[in-house]
Parts: C-alpha cells; sequence; structure tokens
C-alpha cells in the first residue's frame, strides 16, 4: 500500500468525502491536528482500532486518545464532574485532553481503553471537528508516527513512518502547535499531570482554580506514553549543551550560540527570539532534520522549563533518554 497524500485545501469537501470512505471501511487515516498530525479510525470498531495498533506497532496495553466534535459526544462517552466541565469549556477546542470515568451509554471499543474503566477525550480545532461531527462517532487518533519514534507534525512525516501501511493522508501542512496535547486525569475535584503538552499548567490552574499535581518522577507511571525512552531518533542526543565537538548537529536557542558550534555540521535555532511557542512548532521537525543530517551527536541548548518550556523539555529528555 503507499498512501495517497491529500491536500486539504482549497477542497474541503473533496478531502472529508475521501476521509468518510476510509473510516467507514474501517481503515485508518493521517489526520492533521492543531497539535500533530493523528492516525485515525473509528474509535468504536475494533478492526479499526487493531490496525491502528498494528500500523504504528504499537503495544496493546498503550489506550488511544477518543477525540469527539462537541460537548454532547464527550458526555455520551464520560462522566464529567464540575470540574471536568469547567476544564473543557475553558480549553476545548483545543490542546487538553481529560482522562474522565467511562459513562455507561460510552460507544469506544475497549481495545482502544485497554480495557480501563476511564477513557481519555479530546475535542480538537478545525477540519478534525469538522471531520468527526460528520462521521457521528468519536475517532481513536494516536500520533501518526511509528511507535516510540518523534511524532509527526507534518504529512511528509507521517508518509514516511507510515505512508507503506495507511491508504490516505490528510495534508494541512505543519501543525500549528508542534506538540502533542496536556493529558490531565480529573478526580472529582483533583488533578493530575499525565503527560505536558501543549496547554500550560499556568493555564488549567487559572481555569480550574485548585493546583495540579505532578507524579513524582520515581512514582508509579499513570500514561504508558510515560514510558522513560520515547520520539528516538537515530543519533545520540546531549541536553543543556555548553561545548559542542566538529561534525555534531546542534539545536540553539534564543540566537545563542553553544561554543564551538562554528565546526558544526549543522546549526538549527529553535526560535531565535527565544519564544517558546516558536520553539514547540519547530521542535519534532528540528530533531528530524538534525537526525537526518547523519550527525552521530545532536546537542541542544538550555530550554527554560517553564510555561509550553515544560513540555519541550519533557519531550528533549525522553529523546535523549536511554534505549530499551
Ligand atoms: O495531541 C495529541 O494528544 C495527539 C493528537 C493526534 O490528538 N495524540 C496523541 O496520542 O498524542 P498518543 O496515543 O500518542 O498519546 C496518548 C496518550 C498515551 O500516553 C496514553 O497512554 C494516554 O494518552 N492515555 C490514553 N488513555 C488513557 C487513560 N485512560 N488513562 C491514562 N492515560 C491514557
Ligand atoms: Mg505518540
Amino acid at each position: 500500500m503507499t498512501a495517497e497524500i491529500l491536500p486539504i485545501a482549497p477542497d474541503e469537501d473533496r478531502a472529508l468525502a475521501a476521509a468518510l470512505d476510509h473510516l467507514g471501511r474501517g481503515l485508518p487515516i493521517g489526520l492533521p491536528t492543531e497539535t500533530v498530525y493523528g492516525l485515525a479510525g473509528d474509535a468504536t470498531n475494533p478492526e479499526a482500532i487493531a490496525r491502528i495498533y498494528e500500523s504504528k506497532g504499537r503495544p496493546r496495553f498503550n489506550p488511544l486518545i477518543a477525540h469527539v466534535s462537541d460537548l454532547e459526544m464527550a458526555e455520551t462517552q464520560a462522566i464529567f464532574s464540575p470540574l471536568a466541565r469547567r476544564l473543557a469549556e475553558a480549553f476545548w477546542p483545543g490542546a487538553l485532553t481529560l482522562v474522565l470515568p467511562l459513562a455507561p451509554s460510552h460507544s469506544v471499543h475497549e481495545l482502544m481503553t485497554t480495557g480501563l474503566d476511564t477513557v481519555a477525550l479530546r475535542m480538537p480545532r478545525g477540519f478534525a471537528n469538522r471531520l468527526i461531527a460528520v462521521f457521528g462517532k468519536p475517532l481513536a487518533a494516536p500520533s501518526a508516527n511509528r511507535s516510540g519514534k518523534i511524532s509527526a507534525t507534518d504529512a511528509a512525516h507521517v508518509a514516511s513512518d507510515l505512508g507503506d501501511r495507511i491508504g490516505l493522508i490528510l495534508d494541512a501542512g505543519p501543525t500549528p502547535i508542534g506538540l502533542e496535547s496536556t493529558i490531565l486525569k480529573v478526580d472529582d475535584d483533583s488533578l493530575t499531570l499525565l503527560r505536558p503538552g501543549g496547554v500550560t499548567v499556568d493555564d488549567i490552574e487559572a481555569a480550574a482554580g485548585v493546583p495540579v499535581r505532578r507524579p513524582r518522577p520515581d512514582g508509579k507511571i499513570q500514561a504508558p506514553g510515560m514510558l522513560s525512552s520515547h520520539y528516538a531518533p537515530e543519533a545520540a542526543i546531549v541536553l543543556d549543551a555548553t561545548a559542542c565537538e566538529p561534525g555534531d548537529a546542534v539545536i540553539r536557542f534564543g540566537s545563542r550560540p553553544i561554543p564551538g558550534d562554528e565546526a558544526a555540521a549543522f546549526v538549527l535555532d529553535l526560535s531565535p527570539e527565544g519564544d517558546l511557542r516558536q520553539a514547540a512548532a519547530n521542535l519534532f521537525n528540528y530533531l528530524k532534520q538534525a537526525d537526518a543530517s547523519g550527525a552521530a551527536v545532536i546537542r541542544v541548548a538550555a530550554i527554560p522549563a517553564e510555561g509550553l518550556g515544560e513540555a519541550i523539555v519533557d519531550r528533549l529528555q525522553r529523546a535523549a533518554a536511554p534505549r530499551p
């Protein structure tokens, strides 16, 4: 199989029809969202879900996010406490995923939730939202990359990772946020951060009026995607780099050179202005480019860990973690 790459613009209705045709037959598609590209399939269809796991090479104990188009669809799938509703109203559609108790009326398949009594829900913006509304059912969509690799932020990345395994990739260009959603577990009136992402903890706390708990680094893993090595490039990664060797690939931040990088094989700057939003949007693409340069070592400048920087540092630490 070789995936057709179909631009969404200018003929959005044609893209919608092609997507509906695939989804209706239980076939997953590459779907752009505001965070990263998803590998999207019918969340109620076990065959579609099995194909998602197979295409990604993803372990089946790692549950998927169900994407919904509106609050009514969300409340069919999960039980919303007043706090959960407040967060949905504040951040949806957007880059926040809520882990909530499954509702008795849920239609998402247990292959997708891996039999847990909770479900991870997100309401995306834009075309993805429109597609789900017309499809009329939630879409399961993990990031559209092979398991353990860097998440895809443009259609060409989806094609190089999964193009031989799926039939259709919709192309909306680079994704605006560039990092996956923030995952938050909501238990009545307490909030636990399972994965930092596109919505900052500061913004969540301001909207929720309660603090967000961060599991201790040595604590029990609560989201399987929190497994240490993830987003792994081929090259070795050195973080908080203060020096480099000739031939290294270098990723700067805020226009500050890393001493010795005039002899580097490859230099990129995540954000010359030191803007974390821009750095997030460039991160996965730059890691891929640095890796493709063939350098054996990628050295990355220190990134401030506040705001969106928390998610950027999280992804960098996973990319640098020892491989299994
Ligand atoms: O931005 C995003 O979230 C993207 C786009 C495509 O929406 N999706 C994404 O999906 O990043 P994925 O599968 O790569 O990451 C989903 C994470 C996994 O770490 C999974 O373990 C966690 O969500 N998860 C799903 N259901 C869960 C549950 N019931 N409890 C705890 N964690 C859950
Ligand atoms: Mg992923």
